[in-house]
């Protein structure tokens, strides 16, 4: 797929941002509501048809329900149903006789396509992500992180209990990773050699990407045991295994990798200011002078509302310690940290916030 030019992404999500919210001002208020409100239907909707693999007899052409119950051994009238339910979201289409088919949206929900999102509805519909939501009113009151209120631990702690759940949550990210590594490698002038660190890189999807169009760096990737459990199949199904080194290693208590560059894509996001500034430190240890850090995350600007940065910060009120911030915010955390500011670029995707070690 081409990559399309940052403004035009950009321009794409403003343009999105800016209808919903004009439908918004247009709808009556109680419709727009009613329509809100019922935001847990298509997230359950999809959950169930990611959890029966609903979908996966429509890849092959339009089916009615009753033949796709036949081939799941589901039950004939609810599939009816639950498919007709999607069609209002556009994942499916239902034509006059009753037969579904899958829109262009309701294929990404299929396991084995390119793009597919179902390893996110199903973390992101987990009873775990859940737990988190559900306490947000008491986090409202005392401002404590929910998830780790409502579970006892924090995710990570979590999910290193869950080894089923921490794969899910890997794929998850690369799910995540893979829709927006493609704008991230275009927009940043990368070196032609020398060598990229993925700090808390997960099965290293970022990295991978990188190394992929710029034959000449070499790859360190630095995360826990259990993500870099997955990283070397995932590595080699790339294409670049030969040229990574794992290193297991902790975002507090430090790694040992020298590298040109950096990559914090997705991780200070899971953390509040002073365990940000912990981070920071730990990976200025490792880095040698004049080292770049690259931090890729979406950027959140205090007060301004938009979709999805604004939505992601909620999230990460939800599941972590930690909260979307602008550029200013990371500028001003790495200045403690032994950085100096860098150059602030617009993906189109994610902003890259590039901190020069000192
Ligand atoms: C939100 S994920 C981002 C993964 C990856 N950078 C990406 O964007 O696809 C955060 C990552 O931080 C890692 N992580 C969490 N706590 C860590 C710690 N104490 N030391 C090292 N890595 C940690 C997790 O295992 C996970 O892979």
């Amino acid at each position: 797929m081409r990559t399309p030019p940052p403004a035009v992404v950009r321009f794409a999500q403003r343009l999105s941002s800016g209808l919903t919210r004009a439908s918004a001002l247009l709808a009556p208020p109680q419709a727009r509501l009613l329509e809100v409100s019922g935001g847990v239907a298509p997230v359950m909707l999809l959950r169930a048809a990611v959890d029966t693999g609903l979908l996966e007899p429509l890849s092959a052409g339009p089916h009615t329900a009753a033949e796709v119950a036949g081939r799941l051994g589901l039950h004939a009238d609810t599939v009816h149903r639950v498919l007709r339910g999607l069609a209002v979201y556009g994942l499916t289409s239902l034509d006059r006789r009753g037969r579904f088919s899958l829109t262009p949206t309701g294929r990404l929900l299929l396991v084995d396509h390119p793009h597919s999102m179902a390893a996110w509805i199903r973390y992101s519909t987990s009873a775990m992500v859940l737990a988190g939501w559900a306490r947000l009113p008491q986090t409202l009151r005392d401002g404590q992180p929910a998830f780790n209120a409502a579970t006892g631990q924090t995710i990570w702690e979590y999910l290193s209990a869950h080894p089923e759940e921490e794969a899910g949550f890997a794929r998850t990210m690369r799910e995540l990773t893979l829709m927006a590594a493609p704008l991230i490698v275009a927009a940043y002038p990368w070196p032609a050699e020398g060598t990229v660190c993925d700090v808390g890189g997960g099965v290293g999807a970022m990295l991978a990407e990188v190394l992929r169009a710029h034959p000449g760096l070499h790859g360190v990737l630095v995360d826990q045991p259990g993500p870099l459990g997955g990283a070397g199949e995932y590595l080699a199904a790339r294409g670049v295994a030969e040229r990574v080194t794992a290193v297991e290693g902790d975002l507090f208590t430090g790694f040992a990798a020298a590298a040109d560059v950096y990559l914090l894509k997705d991780v200070l996001h899971d953390w509040d200011d002073a365990q940000c500034r912990r981070i920071l430190s730990t990976v200025r240890s490792a880095a040698p002078a004049g080292a770049k850090v690259l931090v890729l995350e979406w950027l959140q600007e205090p007060n301004r509302a938009e979709f999805p940065v604004s939505i992601s910060d909620v999230m990460m009120l939800a599941q972590t310690e930690g909260r979307q911030r602008s550029a200013q915010e990371f500028f001003a955390l790495a200045a403690d940290s032994g950085f100096i500011r860098g150059r602030v670029i617009d993906s189109g995707a994610y902003g890259i916030v590039e901190l020069v070690a000192i």
